[in-house]
């Protein structure tokens, strides 16, 4: 059941290497949309001190995540759950940091808004939402290849979409956070790392 997703193997490593210096020593760190589970295996691996709570609304993501768990034998990263951003009522009650690599764009803009209200919720004062995908600036794509993709998802889904950057910022900060950094990453994306005030 073990999904592997090439742009996972890509960015884990300079994703993590943002990610680290941010991070508690200890805690908790739930993953919203996991995916394949690729990133938390290769943050807990790297980062034994932090327990990883991995999750995605998709049963088959949950399942390649729990498969990936057992293979590699990975002793603080719990069992998936099943976790729709949008809802109102997450099955965790709370966590020291909260991530999420490449759903904002391929969500409905409701899974954000829910992402940034259960990040609020759930984190104590000072704790790390960290996301990560393209996003426009400015209402502008940053590169022809993002305008492109942008293009792609709202043929596929027109909820779907690369969101503007100042939104989601404005968004965070509504919600109490401090926007605490934004980073460059390869292939045109960005790094969003915000604090809860
Ligand atoms: C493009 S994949 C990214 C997966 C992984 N984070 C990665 O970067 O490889 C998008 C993921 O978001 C999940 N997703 C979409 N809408 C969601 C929602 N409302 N709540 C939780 N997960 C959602 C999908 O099931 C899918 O696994």
């Amino acid at each position: 059941m073990r999904r592997e997703a090439p742009s996972a193997a890509r960015n884990r490593q300079p994703i993590l290497d943002v990610l680290r210096p941010h991070l508690p020593a200890e805690g908790l760190v739930l993953e919203i949309a996991s995916g394949s589970g690729e990133h938390t295996m290769h943050f807990a691996a790297a980062l034994p001190g932090l327990t990883f709570q991995p999750s995605d609304s998709n049963a088959d993501a949950r399942a390649s995540i729990d498969d990936w768990t057992e293979t590699l034998g990975l002793k603080n990263v719990r069992p998936a759950i099943d976790l729709d951003a949008a809802s109102q009522e997450w099955p965790v009650k709370s966590a020291d940091a909260i991530v999420c690599i490449n759903m904002i764009h391929i969500s409905p803009w409701q899974a954000t808004l829910g992402l940034v209200a259960g990040a609020a919720r759930l984190l104590p004062s000072g704790g790390l939402l960290y996301t990560y995908g393209p996003y426009h600036r400015d209402g502008r794509p940053t590169a022809p290849s993002n305008a492109e993709f942008d293009t792609d998802l709202r043929r596929r889904d027109p909820a779907w979409g690369i969101r503007n950057l100042e939104d989601i910022v404005a968004l965070a900060t509504s919600m109490g956070f401090d926007a605490l950094n934004i980073v460059e990453m390869p292939a045109n994306n960005l790094s969003l790392l915000f604090r809860r005030g």
